[in-house]
């Protein structure tokens, strides 16, 4: 018998972009989580297969994202078909790359083209959250959209959904270390302020507001200066070593701004080309090599597409 498998590829993201917490996020083009849907042996969801995750993730389909993930699709259109689903982590875990995001929509795209597309892309976008709930406590969608749809997108209003993709210049590379230490969303939502005065949520709209103007006109200088985070950012960076050093090497070597992506510990720089983020992330790797940290460190244009089949 024919087995008819469905595959689908999701990038890595960075979620807030520095300058606007849960409302901001873009696509890298690798690496990223591949998932596949089968033919199962009994209705509902199943995960049969996990790789690439150290056994660090858990195998029972009501504890995995991808599992929750298409099970949640099957309820919504009320069907019991047998899905037996594949998971292939290639993002690293707790790096804030959007891990779990990559696995819930990788899911979720390829779970709506084995069952013949009920659900447009945005429409699987709530299904995804599901996934995120999960893993972080929080059903965020900075990560889920951009790794979803791809390139810069902005999330105005969780309630309803709304995502609007900007415009960006062409020639915009993130430069990204991942260091080998592991930083749960959980702990990293749990050190930030209940509340925020006055002044600095007036600085912080007045930088989110600069840095779309920016991305909509290609000014790199208003880029370079917008690119700022007054709420996550002093509270997180202790819990990643040597991210001062990481961040001044970053902008020495060109960098248009740097920060932390999406909860850490991965520390994500913008730059104006690929040369320029080239020379920019081995800098930022350098610092952990110096302090015998193991990193990874990666190059990628803003992912235009998203999540692709494959
Ligand atoms: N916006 C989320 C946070 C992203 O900063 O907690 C998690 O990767």
């Amino acid at each position: 018998m024919k087995i008819k498998t469905t595959s689908a590829f999701a990038p890595a993201s960075i979620g807030n972009v520095s300058v606007g917490f849960d409302c901001l996020g873009l696509a890298l083009e690798h690496p990223g989580d591949i998932v596949s849907i089968e033919v199962g042996n009994k209705p509902g969801a199943e995960l049969i297969d996990l790789q690439g995750d150290k056994g660090e993730l858990p195998i029972e389909t009501e504890k995995n994202v991808v599992g929750v993930v298409v099970q949640s699709m099957l309820d919504a259109l009320k069907r019991d078909d047998a899905l037996a689903i594949r998971l292939l982590k290639g993002l690293p875990l707790q790096s804030g790359m959007g891990s779990s995001a990559s696995s819930s929509v990788a899911a979720a795209v390829a779970a709506n083209e084995f069952l013949g597309k009920p659900f447009t892309k945005r429409e699987l976008i709530p299904f995804a959250m599901e996934g995120e709930e999960l893993a972080c406590g929080a059903p965020h969608v900075d990560n889920v959209a951009p790794a979803l749809l791809g390139g810069i997108t902005l999330i105005p209003s969780h309630d309803p959904l709304e995502i609007i993709s900007l415009p960006y210049p062409k020639n915009l590379y993130c430069a990204v270390v991942h260091p080998d230490v592991a930083v749960a969303t959980r702990d990293a939502r749990a050190v930030l302020p209940e509340s925020l005065p006055r002044s600095i949520s007036v600085k912080q709209s007045a930088h989110l507001a600069a840095f779309v103007h920016a991305l909509h006109t290609n000014d790199w200088e208003l880029i370079s200066r917008s690119m700022i985070d007054l709420i996550a950012e002093p509270k997180r960076k202790d819990l990643i070593p040597h991210f001062n050093a990481v961040k001044s090497a970053a902008l020495e070597a060109g960098a248009l701004a740097c920060g932390i992506s999406g909860s850490g510990p991965t520390i994500f720089a913008l730059c104006k080309g690929k040369t320029s983020a080239e020379e920019v992330v081995v800098e930022m790797g350098k610092i952990y090599a110096d302090h015998e940290i193991g990193n990874e460190i990666y190059v990628s244009k803003i992912n235009s597409k998203g999540t692709q089949l494959i």
